[in-house]
């Protein structure tokens, strides 16, 4: 019963099997070999974006923390959710790799931000200002970090109140692909079309190894990108092993189905904990990341029958009243089973 992160799951044979093809010779180091060439292709190819360039890296951080960087200025300021992975869970990467830049929190529900609030924040920003840091970027998730979605319709609008202040827009999209096979749009729709200037695109939590990649639909900080990528440590010699992955990832489909069987499996425990009169689902569930209210002795007795999850928020604890309600995280992922799941739902039936 592993819900704690889709970190925590295996890897597809699939992507073993194209590790072992990849490893057949001697190929250029440092990107340039013909598996990355295929793969930037394939990504221009299904994002409908023949001029992007693709940039692989091994971590969500260092996807986020160097795409900001390339559009932010030390002196910039990046706007994001509050909960946003880049505010809280970076360690200061972002700030780092830009060197300085401030990051500026957003409220909003659910980990979403809305365009009134996006506006307002921007509106007291203080552009021109010589005493203030001057508004960059603006960055979203999706999936977010409630497990929720934007909608095709949301994103564009919040693109369009970026734009509006003449910023452009990163896309953390260490879930993206959970996001697009629930909203069942094309990638294009779902990332530039609907204004989005930067992705960083996760291979890792859908079933890679470790391959995130940095998908720039509008190349002209590419280059800055790229002296970013190898000066910060994150441009890996023997690449066409990051390549390799993406690329069966991407192949008939594979990185659609993976991201919908997890998906799959959030929806059967969303259904089972809703049917138990302790449960109280948070959010409204966007892909394969569920929130969920139980009393504290619950959660006590599920992790003593071995269901390993985190508490929401992270400081949340274990110990205290037994009624009091604690918010649980379960996150499933590309090899959670039903069997888990059942095994899960029976364990809290019972309690
Ligand atoms: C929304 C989001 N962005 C980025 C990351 C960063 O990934 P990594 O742990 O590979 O640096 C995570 C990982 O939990 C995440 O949840």
């Amino acid at each position: 019963m592993f819900f704690a992160s889709d970190n925590t799951s295996g890897v597809p044979v699939q992507i073993l099997d194209a590790l072992s093809r990849a490893n057949g010779d001697f190929v250029a180091g440092y990107g340039n070999d013909p598996i990355n060439l295929a793969l930037r292709d394939r990504i221009r190819d299904l994002f409908d974006a023949p001029k992007a360039e693709v940039f692989l890296v091994a971590t969500g951080s260092a996807a986020n923390a160097l795409a900001i960087a390339s559009y932010c200025p030390p002196w910039g300021a990046v706007f994001c959710h509050e909960l946003a992975h880049i505010n809280v869970d970076e360690c200061g990467a972002p700030e780092f790799f830009s060197n300085g830049a401030k990051i500026v929190p957003v409220p909003g529900a659910g980990a979403k931000l809305t365009p009134q609030a996006l506006d307002q924040a921007l509106m007291r920003a203080g552009k021109g200002g010589v005493h203030q840091v001057q508004p960059a970027l603006v960055s979203l998730t999706n999936l977010t970090e409630c497990g929720t979605r934007y909608t095709v319709d949301e994103l564009r609008t919040l693109c369009a109140t970026a734009r509006a202040h003449g910023l452009p827009v990163h896309l953390d999209g260490a879930r993206f692909t959970n996001a697009l096979v629930t909203q069942g749009c094309s990638p294009a729709e779902y990332t530039w079309q609907a204004g989005v200037d930067v992705l960083s695109l996760g291979g890792t939590k859908n079933g890679l190894m470790g391959v995130e990649a940095v998908v720039m639909f509008d190349p002209a900080q590419a280059w800055e990108f790229q002296l970013r990528r190898k000066r910060g440590g994150h441009l890996l010699s023997k690449n066409r092993y990051l390549a390799a992955q993406m690329l069966a990832w991407l192949e008939g489909d594979l990185w659609l189905t993976l991201a919908a069987h997890a998906n799959h499996m959030a929806a059967m425990l969303e259904d089972g904990l809703r049917q138990q009169k302790d449960a109280k689902v948070l959010f409204e569930r966007g892909g394969n990341m569920l929130f969920v209210d139980l009393p504290r002795s619950s959660h006590r007795a599920l992790h003593g029958a071995g269901a390993q999850y985190f508490l929401w928020p992270d400081h949340a604890s274990l110990d205290g009243p037994p009624d009091m309600p604690v918010a649980g995280r379960l996150v499933t992922s590309w090899c959670t089973t039903k069997e888990q799941i059942e095994e899960f739902l029976e364990a809290l039936g019972k309690i």
